[in-house]
Parts: C-alpha cells; structure tokens; sequence
C-alpha cells in the first residue's frame, strides 16, 4: 500500500540510527518514493552515502544546501510528502517539533509539512519517561502527531528497560496502516462541545465546574482523523485545541446554546462532551458585587436550557452523542439521560474513580445505544477512548445513512 507514495525519512542522531538503514530498504521495496533527512548528529552514527544508496535519492543535512534553483528544497519536500516518518526521534528533536523550532533541514521540513506525521522514540529509560519528554509527546498527540512507542529491551547505555527503537517492521507496518486506514468520517461534519461554562455574577466572579476540555479535544481529534470537517464550541478550558478544528469560543450555556443550534442543522454527528452548568445566577450584576453587613449571602439560580435535550427534540438526519458525569448507579442513570434527551448514544464517566473524568489526561467510559450498553472501555488516554467512541459512533452513522437510502 506504501506504493507510490513519498515517504520523508527523517532521522535523528542516537545509536538505534543504524536501524534506519533497513526502515528505508523496506520502504523502498514497498515502492516508496523515500527522501532521507538527517540530523548532523544521525551522520555521525551512520554515513548519508548509506541512506542515499538506499533510497536512490540525495540526502539532505543541510537546509542552505540548495541543489534546485527552482525550488526551495524544504518547502518543495514538506508540500510533496504523502507522510514523514521520524524514526528514530530522539528527545531533543521532539521538544523541537512540539515548540516549534526550526534550526536544521528536517526540523524546518517538518515545520512546513501538513502530512500525516509518524514518530518513533529511542532512547535513555529515564529521558523516555521525563516530565518534559512525556510532555512534548502528549503536545505533538494532541497535533495528531501518531506515535510508536518503543520497545523493552537492552538499551546501548547498559539499561534493560523501555527505549529500543520499536522493529523497523513494525514501524513500516505501522505508516502503512496509519497512511492507509479507511476515513469512515470523510466529508461528514461533526460537531463537539468540549470544557465547561461560565456563568456570570457580576463582572469578576462566575460560576463554573473542573472541566479541561480534554475530553472533547481528544473527540475533536478522533472525528478529524476519520476525516471529518470538525467544529469545536468550547467554553472555559485549560489544554490546547487541536489543530485544523474550527474552534468557536463561548462563555455561557445560554452561548453555547446558540452556537450548537446555528450549526446542527448541518451537522451529521453531534457530541456533546462540555460540562454545561444546569442553573445560572437568576441577576447578572453589571457592578461588583460589593459586601453588606449580613453573614450570608443567598444567590437565587435559574435553569439554564438543555441544549442535549433541545436539539434531541430536534434531529433528523443527525447523530447526537450526549455525555454522562455520574458518580453512582451509572447505568441506570446514563439510559435514563439517553432516553430522556433522545441520543443516540450516552458516554457514562463515572467522575468519583481515579483516573476518570474532570481534568486529568485518562477516562473510563461505557458507550450506551437504545439498544443498551454497547462497550465499557478500560482505563485508557482520553484520545484512545475517543478513537474507540468515533469507531462506533461513526459505523452508526453510515448504517444510518444506508438505511435512509433503502427506504
Ligand atoms: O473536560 P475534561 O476535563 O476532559 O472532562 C471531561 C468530562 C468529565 C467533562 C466529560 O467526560 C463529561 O462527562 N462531560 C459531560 C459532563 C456533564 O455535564 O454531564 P451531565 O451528566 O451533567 O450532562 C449530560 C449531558 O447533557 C452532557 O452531554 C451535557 O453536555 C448535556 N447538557 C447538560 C446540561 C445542559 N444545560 N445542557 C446540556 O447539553
């Protein structure tokens, strides 16, 4: 499948570069079109002359080495690449991807590429597993950036542990499931809510509740993989969108609301992962609200509207996805909030257990239909449980789609 393709081999200086010698034979003899880039440092660990045998193509170091005076070598690469795999990918050349640095040909090359990026880590098990390495990796995740994690094993400084360059046949066979997986969203517009509302008091206070965002950018990014157009109305959140969304900013429910209906129309699928706030203070104060002699303050609160129930009311053609923060008898209350607001599936967190819900980057879910529960997914990253959520919720939608075609 890799066939035809243009594959830019980006390599890294650690010692596993010498496995990148037989990364790009196996391109090669699946008919990739392979265009090497080294890092200085990779050139000490393993000769250009190498990879340039291999791959038939020249290898670039150097980004003012320009060979073609009609083009710019980087950008001509970076707009020509059906992917780049970046194997091995040391830490230093990952924490310049993840903030954006561009200070040699590859990292410049893939800076400028908008093609599905592959990475694969090798090094040091206490580089792997430090704060700002973890961090980088979830960065360039979150950018859709896919990853494949390295193996367990004897690592060139003496350690057995986790860091070895995974095989370079599982690496191969990785790019080609990622380049070539079905798009089962491809030219379906989905619409996500994701983090929570506020609701104004007065001009410096507000109520509000510990939603991230998390979870509805990991949704964000599972429907934008499957090849969807992706529109995001966030409220209050606290990690990074990510990127190629449509992101519309909002503050209230009431916010929320009007940006979720001026959209569904259009929408085929619609999941509401926000943490949307039932009530709101019944008097905005245009003025700071200032102390009176009394000891307690009471706030009178209103209903806010529902806006999974509203445009449950509503759908036609579409698919709405509600989301579930329970805390006990999960089941019983997630069907009920499928029933009552007409979903077609509820996605039930149970918000009490470590390592699900608010905040954090994990969840455990259980994906209900009308039919019952349909998965209960272990603890897994957010975006993990996304991907599984969108498999199911997408195959939903295109049955849908076959039987109104039937009738
Ligand atoms: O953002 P993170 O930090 O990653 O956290 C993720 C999450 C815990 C917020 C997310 O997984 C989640 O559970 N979102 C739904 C939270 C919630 O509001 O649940 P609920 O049970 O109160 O509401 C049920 C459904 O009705 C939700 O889809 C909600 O968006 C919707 N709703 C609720 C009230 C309202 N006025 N309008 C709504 O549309």
């Amino acid at each position: 499948m890799l066939n035809g393709k243009t594959i830019i081999l980006g390599i890294s200086g650690g010692i596993a570069a010498y496995k990148a010698a037989t990364i790009c034979s196996r391109l090669v003899s699946l008919g990739a079109e392979v265009h090497v880039m080294m890092t200085e440092s990779a050139a000490k660990f393993i000769t250009p002359l190498t990879l340039q045998t291999l791959s038939k193509n020249p290898v670039h170091i150097d980004t003012f080495e320009e060979r073609n005076p009609e083009v710019v070598t980087h950008i001509d690469l970076a707009d020509r690449a059906d992917a780049i795999l970046l194997a091995p990918a040391t830490a230093n050349v990952i924490a310049k991807l993840a903030h954006g640095l561009a200070d040699d040909m590859l990292s410049t090359t893939m800076l400028a590429a908008t093609c599905p990026i592959v990475i694969a880590p090798a090094m040091n098990v206490h580089m792997y597993e430090h704060p700002a390495v973890v961090h980088n990796i979830e960065l360039l995740m979150q950018r859709g950036v896919q990853f494949i994690e390295p193996g367990t094993g004897q690592l060139a400084c003496g350690y057995v542990a986790k860091g070895r360059l995974a095989e370079p046949e599982d690496i191969v066979a990785t790019l080609d499931q990622w380049l070539n997986q079905p798009k089962l969203l491809a030219g379906k517009k989905v619409l996500v809510t994701a983090g929570g509302t506020i609701e104004r008091l007065d001009p410096v206070r507000y109520l509000t509740n510990d939603s991230s965002g998390k979870m509805g950018f990991a949704v964000a990014q599972a429907a934008q993989e499957q090849g969807a157009e992706v529109t995001v109305i966030a409220g209050r959140t606290s990690a990074p969108a990510p990127q190629g969304v449509e992101l519309v900013q909002v503050e209230s429910a009431e916010d929320m609301l009007q940006a979720v209906l001026a959209r569904f129309e259009t929408s085929d699928i619609v999941i509401k992962s926000a943490a949307v706030a039932d009530y709101r203070p019944k008097v905005i104060h245009n003025q700071k609200l200032k102390k009176t002699g009394s000891d307690e303050l009471v706030l009178q609160l209103e209903r806010t509207t529902d806006i999974l129930e509203t445009i449950g009311k509503r759908k036609s053609h579409q698919t709405v996805v509600g989301f579930a923060a329970e805390t006990e008898q999960i089941d019983v209350y997630a069907l009920d909030k499928l029933n009552r607001k007409n979903c077609d599936f509820i996605i039930a967190n149970d918000v009490s257990t470590e390592g699900a819900g608010f905040n954090g980057d994990t969840n455990i879910i259980s994906i209900y239909s009308k039919q019952g529960l349909v998965e209960r997914l272990p603890l897994m990253s957010k975006l993990d449980a996304a991907r599984r959520l969108l498999n199911i919720v997408a195959q939903h939608a295109l049955e849908a789609k076959d039987d109104e075609r039937d009738r």
